[in-house]
């Protein structure tokens, strides 16, 4: 890439940095338009949108990755294509159809190529795309209008730590959302629901929270905007739960773990568990791996800690699924999409 802009690569934050285009397309009168590229950073809005008002808006996170072989890929994009159809299902927006979801992204992506974080850096480019009902309702009832847009920014990791493990704050005092709620769609709503318990944490010097089941309080539901998971006795074992977003990373290390040798259980997890595992982390498409330190129960103070360096199977892991998205790992599951010549 012979135009790259001049960014301090390495020191990129997981932020909002401005990026030359944006793709945008309405859903109207029951089909969806034509793909229009846009430089504005604003979009215009009907001010009863129900996405404003009732919030209905769902999004989806991706990331797009320069290889050491130079090339660029995205990662799963099918199964973020299909996440957003059950996003759409569970809180009525209009679905978009895969090829639809794929071509903007692609486009977004060309458009914006000087703003791939070369290998090597640690950054890639986050692709977040964004469905929203656009059109007005005061009664409470699904819009006839919607936007999809995919908008891209790059980025660092999440948690400013990298893959160094970071301390995490158990909270029983408020939920993210209720067991038949709406916690397995990746809609906005979840995420205003946590900003307090994750406010809190972070104001207490934890990178993130942990929630629990709403239900019981019993077992481990997942961490902030990622999936966790534990390791002991070379088993990789990760919540079930139908309020936690199904996480595309955390699919993915379950099944590099078979690969490389783990048993895999995805299972309820108590509580009362998290003392018997060797190690403990925090997955998801901007956490990667986030292996933990630490983690506190707000309520209590009790403590667990899993030490301060990254654990042997987490970096295993870890290095694994960086070397798929990057190229450097052969991709026997043919997990990622190459965008040639960019
Ligand atoms: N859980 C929540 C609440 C998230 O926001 C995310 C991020 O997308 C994840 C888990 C991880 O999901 P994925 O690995 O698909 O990015
Ligand atoms: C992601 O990992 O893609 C997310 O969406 C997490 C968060 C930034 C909301």
């Amino acid at each position: 890439m012979k135009n790259r802009v001049n960014i301090d690569w390495g020191k990129l934050p997981f932020g909002y940095f401005k990026t030359d285009y944006n793709i945008r397309t309405y859903y109207r009168d029951g089909k969806w338009g034509e793909l229009e590229i846009s430089s504005s950073e604003y979009i215009p809005m009907h001010i009863a949108a129900t996405a404003l008002h009732y919030g209905q808006e769902a999004f989806e996170g991706l990331k797009a990755y320069r290889g050491k072989d130079g090339k660029v890929r995205l990662f799963r994009w099918q199964e973020n294509a299909k996440r957003m159809h059950h996003s759409a299902y569970g809180i009525m927006l209009a679905e978009v159809p895969d090829e639809l979801f794929f071509k903007a992204i692609e486009k977004v992506v060309r458009l914006n190529a000087k703003y791939i974080p070369p290998y090597g850096t640690g950054a890639t480019l986050y692709v977040r795309p964004l469905l929203v009902g656009s059109g007005p309702q005061v009664g409470v009832k699904p819009a006839t209008e919607y936007l999809f847009l995919v908008l891209v920014t790059p980025v660092g990791p999440y948690f400013k730590e990298g893959f160094k493990p970071v301390a995490i704050e158990v909270v029983r005092d408020m939920d993210r959302a209720a067991p038949l709620g709406t916690g397995k769609y990746k809609v906005g709503g979840n995420y205003a629901a946590g900003m307090r318990a994750s406010e809190r944490a972070h104001q207490g010097g934890f990178a993130s929270v942990l929630f629990l089941d709403a239900l019981e309080k019993r077992y481990i539901d997942e961490a902030g905007p990622a999936n966790f998971f534990g390791i002991k006795n070379n088993t990789y074992i990760t919540p079930q739960s139908d309020s936690i977003l199904p996480s595309i990373t955390n699919m993915s290390l379950e099944q590099i773990a078979k690969d490389i040798g783990l048993t895999v259980e995805r299972r309820k997890v108590p509580f009362e568990e998290l003392d018997s595992f060797e190690e403990a982390g925090a997955c998801g498409t901007a956490a990667i791996i986030s292996p933990i330190k630490k983690i506190t129960d707000h309520s209590t103070g009790k403590t667990v800690e899993y030490g301060i360096e990254a654990g042997p199977i987490s970096s295993k892991l870890y290095n694994h699924l960086r070397g798929i998205q990057e190229g450097t790992i052969v991709d026997i599951h043919d997990w990622t999409t190459v965008i040639e010549r960019i």
